[in-house]
């Protein structure tokens, strides 16, 4: 398998249900994973271009379902199934999906905008 030019690394860390902070595979990070990697597949995009990888924490938990978009450096927050089409075409495009985004490729930047 070739290293492949774009990466998402989508946090599907799960905390105990009393965790206040609650957890990205508890907002359901791990059927995006799952929707994510067909939805790329459907596209041709899976084998050379982009893959999509579980992660743990990203240290990211206040904007989960947290996922970085790598090599873009863009860290999208917030994300639901309704979002994979839009997140796969543009990793399989080399683009990104500005509205998602909640930190900007600036190391220690402020959000753009935080969820709820
Ligand atoms: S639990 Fe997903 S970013 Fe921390």
């Amino acid at each position: 398998m070739p290293q492949r030019e774009r990466y998402l690394f989508v946090c599907t860390n799960r905390r105990s249900d009393d965790d206040p902070r609650g957890s990205c595979a508890a907002r359901g990070s791990e059927e995006i994973v799952k929707k994510l990697k067909a939805k790329l597949a459907e596209l041709g995009a899976a084998k050379d271009v982009a893959r999509v990888c579980s992660t743990s924490c990203l240290d990211l938990c206040d904007i989960g379902v947290a996922i970085a978009h790598e090599p873009n450096h863009v860290s999208y927050g917030g994300v639901t199934l309704a979002d994979v089409p839009d997140i796969a075409k543009a990793v399989a495009e080399g683009g990104i999906v500005a509205r998602l985004v909640k930190y900007p490729a600036a190391s220690g930047a402020e959000p753009v905008q935080k969820s709820p």
